[in-house]
């Protein structure tokens, strides 16, 4: 659509000298990408001017949304355009209600199968196939994509540098039996656990893991109607755990990002940070700029995602 609004809109120059030969837009990919067992769709943005070695932003829908509404629905393919990087847009495979598997023992383990298996296949074929950087690769979703952003992040923390997550609810707490069973319990912020509680159950997604782990970034309205705003706390009580830091912040600034939301930050290096939005329901409004910085995903060149290496481990 846009490539015809431009080209006839320039027409006049193209009669004389091809201006517009090419441009990027959504692509399904239907090659055999490794290990899918679920059969995840696939579709990704490559933008035509890629960084030397494209860092990775993997943006999952929401329930009752797909790939090509996410797509559509922000900002990312613009900034991967300007910053040279790839986003990968994961398609639910259930037709019922586009809600991703965040229950399943599989999803929730280590190359078990699952959603999440999908979605890192994904992940590894694009690494090989543009020649990524293995060490900025990002992970943000709102809803049911902050959902399976926490079950990436604690199953998979040798793949993801950093996530971020908006209205979403910790790692493990719509765990059940089966495929994308729904937890109500945990909805209504009825699942309320220790932080050595939670803790374990992150370790027991990737067992024997000792190396670092990924940075997370969460944000959650004080009105949520969908997925109760204790979450937030107990998403809290998790990670902190993970990483060793107190559950007391130690910063908390007001009014950022948006006037009226406070940003908490946790321990002394950055690697936890949460944002509390007051009177905002489960329509979180999406943050990309603020997580783009998280992502560092706005360098371009050497010394970018200083980080990565060296931060907490399990
Ligand atoms: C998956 O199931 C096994 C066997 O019941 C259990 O030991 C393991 O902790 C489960 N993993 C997760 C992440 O819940």
């Amino acid at each position: 659509m846009h490539f015809f609004t431009l080209r006839s809109a320039f027409s006049w120059l193209l009669a004389v000298a091809p201006i517009v030969s090419h441009c990027a837009s959504l692509q399904k990919v239907t090659s055999d990408f490794g290990p899918n067992p679920r059969n995840v769709g696939f579709y990704i943005y490559v933008p035509d001017k890629l960084a030397a070695r494209p860092p990775i932003l993997v943006n999952p829908h929401w329930c009752h949304g797909d790939a090509k509404a996410c797509y559509s629905g922000s900002q990312y393919a613009a900034l991967a355009s300007r910053y040279g990087f790839i986003v990968i847009y994961p398609d639910s495979p259930n037709t019922a209600d586009k809600c991703w598997d965040v229950s399943s023992n599989e999803t929730l383990t280590h190359d078990a199968g699952g959603d999440s298996l999908g979605i890192v296949s994904m992940v590894r074929w694009t690494l090989d196939k543009y020649n990524g950087d293995p060490n900025r690769v990002f992970v943000t979703g709102i809803s049911s994509g902050a959902m399976i952003t926490s079950v990436l992040l604690g199953a998979y923390p040798d793949v993801f540098a950093a996530g971020s997550a908006f209205a979403g609810v910790p790692y493990g707490c719509f765990a059940g039996n089966g495929y994308g069973v729904w937890s109500d319990a945990c909805a209504t912020g009825k699942v309320k656990k220790t932080g050595a509680e939670w803790a374990a159950l992150v370790k027991a997604g990737f067992p024997g893991y000792t190396r670092w782990r990924p940075r997370v970034q969460i944000f959650h309205g004080t009105s949520d109607e969908v997925l109760n705003y204790a979450n937030f706390e107990e998403e809290i009580k998790e990670w902190t755990t993970v990483f060793g830091f107190s559950e007391t912040p130690t910063s908390t600034t007001p009014n950022t990002p948006v006037r009226g939301w406070t940003k908490y930050v946790y321990g002394s290096n950055d690697w936890l940070e949460a944002y509390s939005a007051a009177g905002v329901s489960h329509n979180i409004q999406n943050q990309e700029a603020t997580a783009m910085d998280w992502f560092d995903l706005t360098c371009v060149g050497d010394g970018c995602f200083k980080w990565g290496k060296g931060g907490p481990k399990a």
